[in-house]
């Protein structure tokens, strides 16, 4: 491992001061690319990767692993550290466990199948936003729109019954928010406990449904390329994974562009500028800020040596803020080609789910501001809460009128 101990640092993660703005604390790791260090909550050094060229090429180093079962993996809160005994499907494991977990996968997530999904995305949002004008105003955002959309749209792609989403959506929460390291395996627990028993009632079914989780269960636990427990673990990351990331988009999507009424003005204006805005969106929030690896061996990168069992952080809202590439990188530009973001990551763990996260986020965004001109916040920025730097970044509430 490395010896860091003399060079300054700033602590990671760090809350947000602005919901859509990197901490303002991380400013020395904005002036240090494309590599600089970053102190954990448990005094631990660890290198973090803020060059966007840097970040591409080291995320597609098969020398840096995400398996969290290394004793060497970093972890950025205790609770954290305490859970990560038992690795996630896909993003715990590495290659060539992965490339197979990987490619049982892909052809559910395709861009095709995205957007065959579209018109059932469109549904959804039609009816959750009929139901929320009818309720109101005013309406939190949150309970009432960004979170049963994706919500709704992965169960019926999965094949999970959305009656049962109060539950999974509360263990979603305790699995990545706790508060404690109980409370996250506990909730594991449940969530394991309920697709057994998911996975029993598709068993016992002779037609087989047409979600990803049926087509896994009659074909692949059937013909034995996947055990029951992989299976489940599967399950668990798809329908997590599957929700909370795109509501969170979703709801500081909405609260970026009302705090911008420029921008939302100009995409009113020209809704064929969705698909544009959604990318600078993702580039500018980066809602999973803090990707986490450790090195299985030494890397020689940017005149530095980055040792076998060193830490390693990609800070997405960092990189994606680098003026080489995104000049002006602090403004909303619905403008700019910010597609090579790495706000779904890169290499082999980006993202599985974008494609349908982009239809999903371009839906929503398009239908909201198209059906409800007056959209505003329902009480001043600065009071509405918003998630911890320690988590995946959203919006707690969003209590918007109209
Ligand atoms: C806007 C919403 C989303 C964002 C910002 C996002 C972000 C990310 C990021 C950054 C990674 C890579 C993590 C790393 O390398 O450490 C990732 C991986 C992953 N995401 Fe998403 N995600 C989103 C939506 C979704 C959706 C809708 C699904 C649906 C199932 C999904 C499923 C996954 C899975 C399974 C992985 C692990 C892939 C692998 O390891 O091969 N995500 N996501």
């Amino acid at each position: 491992m490395t010896d860091m101990t003399e060079t300054p640092t700033v602590a990671f993660p760090q809350s947000r001061t602005c919901p859509y703005h990197p901490p303002a604390a991380y400013a020395p790791l904005r002036d240090t690319r494309p590599l600089a260090r970053a102190r954990l909550y448990d005094g631990r050094l660890v290198w973090t990767v803020t060059g966007h060229g840097l970040a591409r090429t080291l995320l597609a180093d098969p020398r840096l692993s995400t398996d969290p079962t290394r004793p060497e993996f970093p972890a950025t809160t205790e609770r954290i550290a305490r859970i990560r005994r038992r690795r996630t499907a896909l993003l715990g494991v590495d290659d060539p466990e992965h490339r197979v977990q990987r490619r049982m996968m892909v052809p559910s997530f395709t861009l095709q199948r995205a957007n065959a999904l579209r018109p059932r995305i469109q549904r959804v949002v039609d009816e959750r936003l009929d139901a929320m004008i009818a309720g109101g105003p005013p309406a939190d955002l949150v309970t009432a729109f960004a979170l049963p959309v994706p919500s709704m749209v992965i169960c019926a792609l999965l094949g999970v019954p959305y009656e049962d989403h109060d539950f999974f959506e509360e263990q979603s929460r305790r699995l990545l928010r706790g508060p404690t390291a109980e409370d996250s395996m506990d909730a594991r627990a449940r969530m394991e406990a309920y697709f057994d028993e998911l996975i029993d009632r598709k068993q016992r079914q002779d037609a087989p449904g047409d979600g990803v989780l049926d087509e896994l269960v009659h074909q692949r636990l059937a013909e034995g390329e996947l055990d029951r427990e992989g299976l489940i673990a599967m399950a668990i990351i798809l329908l997590v994974a599957g929700h909370e990331t795109t509501a969170n988009m979703i709801s500081l999507g909405t609260f970026t562009l009302l705090g911008h009424p420029e921008r939302l003005a100009e995409l009113r204006a020209d809704p064929d500028l969705v698909p544009a805005a959604v990318e600078e969106l993702l580039r500018m929030l980066s809602i999973a800020d803090g990707l986490l690896r450790v090195a299985v061996e030494d890397i020689e990168v940017a005149g530095e040596t980055i040792r076998a069992g060193d830490g390693v952080i990609f800070s997405t809202s960092v990189i994606n803020r680098d003026e080489a590439v995104y000049p002006e990188p602090d403004t909303l530009d619905l403008h700019r080609p910010a597609r090579h973001h790495v706000a779904f990551g890169f290499g082999i763990h980006q993202c599985l789910g974008q494609n349908l996260a982009r239809a999903e986020m371009e839906i929503a965004l398009r239908t909201l501001f198209g059906r409800l001109p007056g959209l505003r916040l329902a009480v001043p920025p600065e009071e509405i809460p918003f998630k911890p730097g320690d988590t995946i970044q959203g919006m707690l509430e969003l209590p918007v009128t109209w």
